[in-house]
């Protein structure tokens, strides 16, 4: 946009040059022109005015002289003559008898004579030149003693010269005047129809990033180049695509939109866990597990969608099994409809990259969970190692020199510069998908200069909410030398502009994993004969990775307070932890899942009994549809994060309940909290307050549920994962299409109409 800005300065500088030069050549020929005729005119005027003296002279003195002539008094008539001639504009006065001048005055020219006088009958008024200067000589028929003479007025013209060039001379500035001014008025309109056409452009550019504004009307546009033009209508037809999708995003509109916008471009995903993990069993098969990743989930029915390639570390004991010599694997397995292709890491670089710097590092730094982040400097040579590593990866796999990478996650916040230097036309968005900390937290990390760094080689990063967004501009605001540009929520950096967005993460919807569902009654019986549980038992669930942010813990305070508090729930309520084992490689996951485990036992001993167990924990990962079939079998549902990014359980909770039953108990610190409204908001860390949530979902009366689960049914099914995925494709396209406007400008392409 500087560039542009730039640019029309320039174009509106040249503009009033050029058309405040044409107008002063214009008026200079309108001077010369007119200026003879102005001359003349004044010329005549003054003569005119010096022939009305005459006259007036010759009316008022008729009488008098006819009488002094008849008596033929020379000295009165001399006298009377000389008194007349003291008017400063008569010359000289005489009167000529036939060709004899009698009675002249001192001043009378000595080279006049009677013959330079018109003797006719009627007065006459003639010009002739004395002593270079131009003389009126005015001739009046009197009657004198029987004779007819003519008395003769002579008036100095060259008063009435002079004001013919006065009057040139103010004549000349008036004009010249008149055309500065018309000239400055020229340009000036022509600046502002000039920045009208460059704050149409500017607009159409705005309107196409924020997708809510106007376009310029056609006419604002039409001076500009073709290609221009032609940009500026695809973008104006994206806001179309993007207005039109705006309530009904799905696979086929998410497609539809992406070859509408996108046709012909390359989409390359990057991710540390890969959609499809292939194990050796220990009977010697191959299984597939789809991992417990709250970014697989969200983004897997996505790429499946639009095609392309995703980019992982291939973790699986069995992976390498499945490649081909590229290390490429279609997938689905079933029906394959895009490309993994699998990064090999060693044992070193993961417990570097992946559990040092990445997991007790940034992820303890970004959540607020009270767990002491470890930087360690090994680990970080081995993350940038790591980064590289997967740069190369995407270098390989693009067969294009502007693909679309999205890249995902805080296991690669150098990877955006790493790939903007190998491939400076990318558009590379990445998603940050845990919380951004305050700008105070984010400056303990001793590599806080290159994480800012690495993720502004981004064209777009998004987070879940506002709020992260927020807390990344003060932490760059704080750490960095760079332009932060509030109104765009931008970062211009080395010259390069990313864009900071929130894009809240969700499900698909209908989720996979609704296929081939029981009945909600069915799932309840099923669920509770499996766990051994009496069909009559209210029960609530818990499902996630056994993760210290979860408040797994916290949760389970609250049930025992909420036993204690209302023990008529005693032996009519039960709590399913499921918790899947992750980074179990490190201390504080074991130390949580040991604390858990311990923390179940106590409070099924302290109020269960008689095969009542008030906790059930279940540590072991759970497929899709066993989850799905979990929720639709409880009463309520407990996600109480200390502190989360966005959290996609509970909405998986809700798209799992079309019977439109069953209470979210939600943490206010989970991302999700500002779109689920309608769930009880809990503080995790308030056991009490939990408890009589608790209590509160499950005496909660049928309609109040459903009136609740429809509207957080409503705000999912809107606002699921192909609506995350559109926009931010949709805004890459925008900004493909703006990069596309400023490329055409930086070649010298003409903004100017044509004929300005
Ligand atoms: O929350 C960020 C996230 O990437 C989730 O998407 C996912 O559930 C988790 O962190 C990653 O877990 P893992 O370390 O097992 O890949």
């Amino acid at each position: 946009m500087k560039v542009l800005i730039f640019l029309e300065e320039l174009s509106v500088l040249r503009i009033i040059f050029r058309f405040g030069g044409i107008a002063m050549l214009v008026a200079a020929i309108v001077i010369l022109a007119v200026l003879p005729f102005a001359t003349s005119f004044v010329e005549q005027w003054s003569r005119r005015d010096v022939e009305l003296r005459s006259r007036l002279v010759f009316n008022s003195v008729r009488d008098q002289v006819s009488g002094l002539l008849a008596r033929n008094d020379a000295q009165q008539a001399g006298i009377l003559f000389e008194r007349i001639a003291t008017d400063e504009r008569v010359l000289a006065i005489g009167y000529c008898d036939g060709q004899e001048l009698r009675f002249p005055t001192s001043n009378m020219p000595p080279s006049f004579s009677c013959s330079e006088a018109s003797r006719s009958d009627a007065e006459s008024f003639s010009v002739v030149r004395s002593q270079d200067r131009n003389i009126l000589v005015s001739s009046f028929p009197l009657n004198a003693g029987g004779r007819r003479g003519h008395l003769v007025v002579l008036h100095d013209l060259s008063y009435a010269d002079q004001r013919g060039g006065e009057a040139r001379n103010y004549l000349f500035l008036a004009l010249a005047g008149v055309a500065f001014g018309a000239a400055a008025l020229a340009a000036m309109i022509a600046a502002i129809i000039m920045r009208r056409w460059l704050a149409s452009i500017r607009q159409a550019l705005e309107s196409a990033r924020a997708g809510n504004a106007n376009p310029p009307p056609e006419e604002n546009i039409i001076p500009l180049g073709q290609e221009i033009r032609d940009v500026l209508q695809e973008l104006e037809a994206s806001r179309r695509t993007i207005d039109a999708a705006h309530t009904d995003w799905s696979p086929e509109t998410l497609r539809a939109a992406l070859s509408n916008e996108l046709s012909g471009s390359e989409v390359i995903v990057v991710s540390n866990r890969e959609p499809y993990i292939h194990n050796r069993t220990e009977g010697g098969e191959i299984s597939l597990q789809i991992p417990a990743s709250g970014l697989v989930s969200a983004l897997e029915p996505v790429v499946r969608a639009c095609g392309g390639t995703w980019v992982a570390h291939g973790s699986g004991t069995a992976d390498r099994d499945t490649v081909d010599a590229y290390d490429r694997v279609p997938v689905p397995p079933n029906h394959p409809s895009y490309t993994l292709r699998r990064v090999w890491l060693s044992e070193e670089e993961q417990d570097g990259y992946y559990y040092g710097a990445a997991n007790e590092g940034l992820w303890p730094l970004c959540h607020i969970a009270f767990v002491r982040p470890v930087f360690r400097e090994t680990d970080w040579q081995l993350y940038r190692s790591v980064n590289e590593k997967f740069a190369e990866a995407v270098v390989a796999e693009a067969k294009r020199e502007d693909p679309i990478i999205l890249v995902q996650d805080y296991h690669f916040a150098l990877l955006p510069r790493m790939i903007r230097d190998r491939l400076p036309r990318a558009t590379i968005v990445t998603f940050w998908h845990i919380p951004w900390p305050n700008a105070e937290i984010f400056g303990i990390c001793p590599w806080r200069e290159e994480v800012i760094d690495g993720l502004l080689g981004s064209s777009i990063l998004g987070f879940h909410t506002q709020a992260h967004c927020n807390n990344f501009l003060d932490s760059v605001d704080s750490y960095v030398e760079s332009r932060i540009d509030r109104e765009r929520d931008s970062v211009i950096f080395g010259g390069e502009e990313t864009l900071i967005r929130p894009y809240p993460i969700s499900i698909e919807w209908p989720p996979t994993a609704m296929e081939g569902q029981r009945p909600v009654e069915e799932c309840r019986r099923i669920v509770r004969e499996r766990l051994g549980l009496p069909l009559t038992m209210r029960i609530g669930v818990g499902i996630e990775r056994f993760d210290y942010t979860k408040g797994i813990i916290d949760r389970m305070q609250a049930i025992d307070t909420l036993l204690a508090e209302h023990p008529e729930w005693r032996g009519n309520f039960a709590f399913v932890q499921v918790a899947a084992p992750t980074r179990s490689k490190l201390s504080n996951y074991r130390q949580l899942q040991e604390e858990a485990e311990a923390l179940a036992r106590d409070i099924n001993e302290k109020h269960g009994g008689n095969g009542y167990e008030p906790i059930k924990l279940l540590i072991r990962h759970h497929e899709p549809h066993e989850v799905f079939e979990l929720f639709r079998a409880a009463d309520l549902c407990i996600v109480s994060s200390l502190h989360d990014g966005m959290n996609l359980v509970a909405k998986e909770f809700v798209a799992a309940r079309d019977d439109e039953q069953g209470v979210l108990i939600l943490s206010a610190f989970a991302g999700a909290s500002r779109e689920l409204s309608e769930a009880l908001i809990v503080n995790p860390y308030n056991a009490h307050a939990m408890g009589e949530a608790i209590n509160r979902a499950l005496t909660m009366p049928q309609p109040e549920q459903r009136e609740r689960m429809r509207l957080m049914r409503d705000q999912v099914k809107e606002r699921n994962v192909y609506r995350w995925a559109g926009q931010m494709l949709l805004a890459a396209s925008r900004l493909r299409k703006q990069q596309r406007i400023r490329r055409l400008i930086a070649r010298g392409r003409r903004l100017a109409p044509a004929n300005a």
